[in-house]
Formats: structure tokens, sequence, C-alpha cells
């Protein structure tokens, strides 16, 4: 085995579909109230993972913590170490669009960044994390199939949560991005070095064009409905 220092499960403990909460406490919930004979399969660093059947399927979920650096950690070792097929990041992101609104669900096709860990794969040079077609359309469907409606578009994976940088965000709405949050591009890029699938799915916590926010109460439904989707890619 690969050297492997974040994740200590066994081979063979992780499923081939891994859903990607950044809280780890998020993992937790999902493995409790959606998982049968959900196996808790990583402690370290309190990052946990557990490894479950959704509908007689096999799915693990691994919390990821926030930002690319994290995020980019364990999605390495799911897939090198681990063999993880088909990554699915779930979160929550910020609209930066009228028309997205707080509880909305994104389906993220591609992913913009002002991180530096993607160009310095390139030389510098831009490269465009996508997510894997397959995935999406299969999403997509299932999203249609339950009634839920979902934007589908370009997400920026922003390095800053508290961005001081005097930047305008916005720059990145004038070109059709929907939302703003801190893993997907790193993810898509990673994923596609080890030819792998992967996602993301995020429901809208917050939103930078209004400033509104929305409630636990709030969160809690539309987390429903994005879990749901997720989980039927299994
Ligand atoms: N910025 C970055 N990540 C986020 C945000 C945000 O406003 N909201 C939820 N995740």
């Amino acid at each position: 085995m690969a050297k492997h220092y974040h994740i200590e499960a066994q081979a063979g403990d992780i499923a081939e579909l891994v859903l990607l909460p950044g809280d780890p406490k998020r993992a937790e919930y999902i493995a409790t109230h959606y998982l049968e004979d959900a196996k808790l399969y990583n402690t370290v660093r309190g990052m946990s993972g557990f490894t479950g059947t959704y509908q007689g399927k096999r799915v693990s979920v691994q919390g990821t913590g926030m930002g690319m650096p994290s995020a980019g950690i364990y999605i390495h070792e799911l897939i090198n170490v681990y063999g993880a097929k088909k990554l699915v990041r779930i979160g929550s992101c910020g609209s930066l669009q009228e028309k997205v609104g707080l509880r909305d669900i994104i389906l993220a096709m591609s992913a913009c960044t002002n991180s530096a860990m993607v160009p310095r794969r390139f030389f510098h040079q831009t490269y465009a994390p996508t997510a894997n077609f397959d995935l999406l359309y299969q999403a997509y469907n299932i999203a249609r199939d339950k009634g839920v409606s979902v934007h589908v578009g370009s997400l920026l994976s922003s390095d800053h949560f508290y961005d001081d940088t005097g930047e305008d965000v916005f720059r990145w709405a004038e070109y059709g991005v929907l939302a703003v949050e801190m893993e997907a591009a790193e993810l898509f890029t990673v994923a596609a070095k080890y030819g792998v699938q992967a996602l993301a799915i995020c429901t809208v916590s917050d939103s930078l064009v209004t400033g509104d926010e929305t409630s636990s109460e709030d969160r809690e439904t539309s987390f429903t409905q994005m879990m749901e989707i997720a989980l039927e890619l299994a």
C-alpha cells in the first residue's frame, strides 16, 4: 500500500462511491440517518468516515474539512489508497446570482477557482476543472424524477471564506458562475488526473447578492433533497 497518513482504514473498507461533506459531524449524521450497518473506518484528526449500505448498495461518506488543501488530501487517499471510483462532494455554497435562491440545489458542471492549487499543476496556465458527465447526467435525472428543480452550471471554488482581498467576486457572476464554495475545483482536478468520476452537489446556504442566510430548519430540508440525490447515485 502507498503511504497514507490521514485515513487509517484497511483495504476494502471504503466503497467505490464516496460522498464528501466538509463536516465530519455531517458524515456521522448521514451514516446514522441514511445508511444501514454503517461502520466507522476513520477517526484520525476526528475526520470521520463511514461505510454502510443504501438500498443494498455500498456507500461511504467521508468528511474532508474545509478548503482545497484539506479536501485534496482525503480525495487523493480515497482514490489512490482505497480505490474510490465515484466521489461526490455534498456541501453548501453562497449564491452569486439573483436567480439562485436560498435552499436551491446546484449540480456543478464545472468549477472555476481563485486558488493556486489548480494552476500550479499546469505551469500557471488555465485548466478547466469539470465534473464527470455520467454522474452529472444521472444526478440531473434523479432530481427531475423527484420533482426537485436544480441549477446546473459553474461554481467558484475559493480559498477565502472571509475574503478581504478587495477582489470583486461578482466578476465571476458576470460570466455565469452560480455560487461560491471551497472544494469542487480540486476534487474535479484530482479525479480527472486519476481517471475517476467526480461531481459536486451544493445547497445554497447564503446569498452574496442579498446577504440573506438560511435558517437551520431550511438547511435541513434542502440538505435532505441533496442527500437523496447523492445517495441514489449508488
Ligand atoms: N463562501 C465560500 N464558501 C461558502 C460560502 C461562501 O459564501 N457559503 C457556503 N460556503
